[in-house]
C-alpha cells in the first residue's frame, strides 16, 4: 500500500505538462465500441481508471493495447456485450459502456455501479434517457438489462435534467446510443462540460451527426454506421485546475502547458478573485500569487459554474485565507470528506449541511491523514506542500485513479513528495 510523505512548506516553481483528461478519455474509449475497426485515442493519461476501462472493453471482446504511448482500440468483435461486477465495482464511470453496446450489440448489461466516497452515484437519468430511445430496461441480480427493439432505437426528444441539473455520464450514455438511432434525436439538459464537447467531436469524426454540443441542446441525427477515429483528447482541465491551486497556495510561480483556459473560465475567474494572478500563455498559463488569501463563497456547479471536482482543492487554499469563506456543494452534497483530514492539520473548518464554513488560519501543520476519493486526496497534497513538517498520506492509490505521476509533476517544480511502499 502506498503512501506520500511530504514536507512542507515549499515555493512550486517551474514548468509542468498538463495529462489529457481522463474525464474525456473514459467516455471516448467507451464510445470506440460503436464502430467495428481499430480507432486510435491520443493523449490518454497513464491512469488507474483508464486501465479499468481497458479491462473492461477487452472483457467486452474488444482488443486494446497502448503502442508509442496511444490506445489503440480494435472492436471487430465485440461478442459478450456485459460489464462484469467484479470490473465496474472498480470504477463506476464503466457505465459508460452502456450506451454505446446498446447501441452497437441490440443489447448490453452492465452492473450497477457502487457509491463512493463523494456520495450516493445513481443511475436514473441514464436509465430513463435510454428508455426514451425505446430501449427496454431492467434490474436483474444487480445488473443493469437493456435491450433495444427489434428495429433498433428510435430518436426521440429527451428531457435529461435531474434534482442536481446535468449529468456528464448520463449524457455521454444517451448522446452515444443516440448517434445509431433512427431519425433525429433532441436531448434538452444536456451536460456541457468540455469532456462531453470532445466525445461529441469524437462521435461526429467517426461520421455521427451532432450539433449543439458545448449547449444544454444537443441535436442527433441518427446513422446506419459509424467508421473508427483516430483523435487526440483535450488536456485535464481538473488536473490543470490542481496545479494553479498548487502555485497559488505556496507563493510559487508555476507555467502549465497543454491547458486550454477557455474550458475554464469559472475556476480562473475564482483563483483570481482569492489573489492568484492567471497570465495567459501560448498552449496554457503562468500562475503566481503576491499577497494574502481573500476569502471567498464558492458554490459548485455544472458547467459553466464552478467544478465539483475542484472543491476539496479550494478548500485546502481557502483554509490560509485571511478570513471565512463559504463552499457549498450543490453537485454531491456529502463531497467533505477532506474536512476532517483538512482539520487534523489544523485547518479550522465547520460543516453546516451543504456547506463548509472555512475560518482562515495562519497556517497548516503536517499530519498524518487519510485520503479518501480521487480530488479529496489532491487536496490533502496540496494541503501537505504548504503546511509546516512532514505529511503522511495513506491509501495514494486514490490519487493514482485520476492523476498522472502526480509526485513526479510536483517535484518537478520544487515540492518534496516521497512515494513509499508500506
Ligand atoms: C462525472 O461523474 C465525473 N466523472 C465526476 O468526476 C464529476 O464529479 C461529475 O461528472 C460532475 O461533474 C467522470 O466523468 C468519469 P453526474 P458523473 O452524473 O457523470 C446526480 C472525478 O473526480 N445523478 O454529472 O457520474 C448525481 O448523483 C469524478 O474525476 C442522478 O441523480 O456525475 C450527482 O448529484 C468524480 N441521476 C449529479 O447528478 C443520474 O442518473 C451529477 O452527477 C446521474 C446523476
Amino acid at each position: 500500500m502506498d503512501v506520500f510523505e511530504i514536507e512542507g512548506p515549499v515555493r512550486l516553481e517551474g514548468t509542468i505538462t498538463v495529462s489529457g483528461s481522463k474525464n474525456a478519455a473514459l467516455p471516448i474509449m467507451a464510445a470506440a465500441i460503436l464502430a467495428p475497426g481499430q480507432s486510435i485515442i491520443r493523449q490518454v493519461p497513464r491512469l488507474a481508471d483508464i486501465a479499468v476501462l481497458r479491462q473492461l472493453l477487452a472483457s467486452l471482446g474488444a482488443k486494446v493495447e497502448r503502442i508509442n504511448g496511444d490506445v489503440h482500440i480494435d472492436t471487430t468483435v465485440i461478442d459478450h456485450p456485459v460489464g462484469e461486477y467484479d470490473i465496474v465495482r472498480k470504477m463506476r464511470a464503466g457505465i459508460c459502456i452502456l450506451g454505446p453496446l446498446l447501441a452497437r450489440c441490440g443489447r448490453a448489461e452492465v452492473s450497477m455501479p457502487g457509491g463512493c466516497a463523494i456520495g450516493d452515484r445513481p443511475v436514473d437519468i441514464h436509465v430513463r434517457g435510454l428508455r426514451e430511445l425505446g430501449a427496454e430496461i431492467h434490474l436483474e441480480n444487480g445488473y443493469i438489462v437493456a435491450t433495444a427493439p427489434k428495429g433498433g432505437l428510435r430518436g426521440k426528444q429527451i428531457f435529461l435534467g435531474g434534482p442536481f441539473g446535468s449529468t456528464v455520464l448520463g449524457t455521454a450514455n444517451v448522446l452515444s446510443a443516440a448517434v445509431l438511432a433512427q431519425g433525429r434525436t433532441v436531448i434538452e439538459s444536456a451536460a456541457c462540460e468540455p469532456e462531453i464537447v470532445d466525445l461529441a467531436h469524437f462521435l461526429n469524426a467517426m461520421g455521427a451527426r451532432i450539433s449543439g454540443m458545448g449547449s444544454p441542446r444537443l441535436v442527433i441525427e441518427g446513422v446506419s454506421t459509424l467508421q473508427p477515429a483516430d483523435y487526440t483528447v483535450i488536456g485535464d482541465r481538473i488536473e490543470a485546475g490542481t496545479f494553479m491551486v498548487a502555485a497559488s497556495m505556496t507563493e510559487g510561480r508555476v507555467r502549465l502547458q497543454n491547458c486550454q483556459l477557455d474550458n475554464m473560465l469559472a475556476v480562473v475567474d475564482y483563483l483570481e478573485h482569492i489573489g492568484a494572478r492567471i497570465e495567459p500563455t501560448e498552449d496554457g498559463c503562468i500562475v503566481t500569487r503576491e499577497g494574502d488569501l481573500i476569502p471567498a463563497d464558492l458554490t459548485t456547479q455544472p458547467y459553466p459554474g464552478f467544478p465539483t471536482d475542484l472543491q476539496a482543492q479550494f478548500m485546502a487554499m481557502l483554509a490560509l485565507a485571511e478570513g471565512n469563506s463559504v463552499i457549498t456543494e450543490k453537485i454531491f452534497p456529502d463531497r467533505f470528506m477532506h474536512v476532517a483530514e483538512l482539520n487534523r492539520m489544523a485547518a479550522n473548518i465547520r460543516k453546516e449541511g451543504p456547506s463548509a464554513i472555512v475560518a482562515g488560519v495562519k497556517e497548516l501543520i503536517a499530519a498524518p491523514v487519510m485520503a479518501s476519493d480521487l480530488r479529496a486526496s489532491a487536496a490533502l497534497v496540496l494541503a501537505g506542500c504548504a503546511a509546516r513538517g512532514k505529511t503522511l498520506i495513506n491509501r495514494v492509490y486514490h490519487i493514482d485513479r485520476g492523476y498522472e505521476h502526480i509526485e513526479e509533476k510536483l517535484n518537478g517544480v520544487g515540492a518534496k513528495i516521497v512515494r513509499e511502499d508500506v
